[in-house]
């Protein structure tokens, strides 16, 4: 059935048209909806970004507190979700947790699947609404705290923050610094086109799986070390480093022969920026910032710089134009933050629910067809079948 072309990783092959972001990797371009990057880290609030990445426009001021106000009525989770996260064992990664329990809400809307509730606006607001507060579950879980609820009068992040870090015994007082930063953070993973997970999203969504099951498979694929999953292994790295002894030159040679020590720099390289990743420019600058202003004094943050240093003066990594990305230096704003590291990625995935959803509404709006991809086949040619006795 005619000519099929390999490309291995999807490196040349466009599977979309879409209008949401616009990126390019030689210049280090990112827009949503054309806006920059940098501006809208510098001058949006986090749900007005997902607004517009979802719905195409920035939101007026009266479209703004329509959305906003419909997701504050929804933070509240189904109590009957509590049962299913409690089986869970303890040590269980918030990642593996979250990506049930997104897949479980689906159980909770059971119209969805009857075709009776195609209120996506609805599922869209849910989605957003209850993302922080699952998510704050597993770190309350970890410590043995009981879980908060979450607080409406509070906005998205303030509350997202009082849920993860307020005790009974003390009043919790969301520090704008903390907040903001977190703000930034958000901006910056809110969507990337058609990266692994958010090709994930379109893949599943394209056979017309539900909104819920869609984005569960988004954050199953964003775990993956290669992907969000690097913002974890990049803080285990710079620990691992600092623990033997500081010398980031030896971990630069380390990942020069990646293919025999099979030892990658985490938080260097992009598929797609191939100049600099200008998530990393804004989040490099606001490490640097929050740290000062929270009066933090990591000693993470040094070995992250002289690894890049070290690193950007190489030749394998000259020539193989890899520099840091996002996830280089987001950890150690989010550890300044008072976030554990097995949770960083489930802050890449608060982040970047607006773009999936984005890309998934996309996907349906423009029906585009189920996805499936070919395949160069290198199995045997056809052979005679041998009874199980002659074999
Ligand atoms: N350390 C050492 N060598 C590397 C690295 C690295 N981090 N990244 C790529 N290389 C080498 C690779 O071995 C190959 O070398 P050669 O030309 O000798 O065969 C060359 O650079 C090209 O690499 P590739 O694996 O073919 O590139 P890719 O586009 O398939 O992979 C990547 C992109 C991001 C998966 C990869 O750079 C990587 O594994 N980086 C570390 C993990 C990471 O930081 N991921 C986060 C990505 S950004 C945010 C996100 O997506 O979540």
């Amino acid at each position: 059935t005619g000519y099929v072309t390999l490309d291995r990783g999807y490196k040349n092959t466009g599977a979309t048209k879409s209008a949401i972001t616009f990126l390019d990797g030689e210049l280090g371009i990112l827009q949503y909806r054309g806006y920059s990057i940098e501006d809208l880290a510098a001058k949006a609030s986090f749900l007005e970004v997902a607004y517009l990445l979802i719905y195409g426009e920035l939101p007026t001021q009266e479209e703004f507190t329509t959305f906003e106000t419909a997701i504050r009525r929804h933070t509240l989770v189904n109590e009957d979700m509590r049962k299913i996260f409690d089986g869970f064992p303890v040590k269980a990664h918030p990642m593996g947790v979250l990506a049930s329990l997104v897949s479980a809400m689906s159980a909770f809307y059971p119209d969805l699947e009857s075709g009776k509730d195609d209120d996506v606006d609805r599922h869209i607001i849910r989605l957003l609404a209850k993302l922080p507060t699952i998510a704050t579950w597993s770190y309350k879980r970890a410590l043995g705290h009981p879980i908060n609820y979450p607080k409406n009068t509070l906005d998205y992040i303030p509350n997202f923050l009082n849920m993860m870090f307020s005790l009974p015994v003390e009043d919790y007082k969301v520090d704008p610094v903390v907040a903001e930063a977190l703000n930034v953070l958000l901006i910056l993973h809110a969507d990337h086109e058609q990266n692994c997970s958010t090709s994930t999203v379109r893949l599943v969504g394209s056979s017309q799986a539900n909104i819920y099951s869609s984005i569960s498979a988004g954050i199953s694929a964003l775990w993956g070390p290669l992907h969000g999953g690097a913002n974890q292994e990049v803080i285990e790295m710079l620990e691992d480093i600092k623990a033997d002894g500081g010398d980031v030159s030896k971990y630069v040679e380390m990942a020069k022969n990646a293919k025999t020590t099979g030892f990658r720099l985490f938080g260097f390289g992009h598929r797609v920026y191939k100049n600099f990743d200008p998530r990393a420019k804004i989040i490099k600058k606001a490490a640097d910032d929050v740290l000062a202003k929270l009066g933090v004094n990591d000693p993470i943050l040094e070995i992250a710089k002289g690894l890049e240093e070290a690193a950007l003066h190489d030749e394998y990594f000259v020539s193989r134009k890899l520099y840091p990305n996002v996830d280089f230096y987001s950890g150690i704003i989010y550890r300044a933050l008072g976030i554990p590291t097995n949770m960083f990625t489930v802050m890449f995935a608060i982040g970047r629910l607006p773009g999936w959803i984005a890309q998934w509404k996309e996907m349906r709006e423009t029906k585009e067809p189920i996805g499936r991809p070919r395949q160069i086949y290198t199995g045997s040619t056809l052979r005679e079948f041998v009874p199980l006795e002659k074999r």
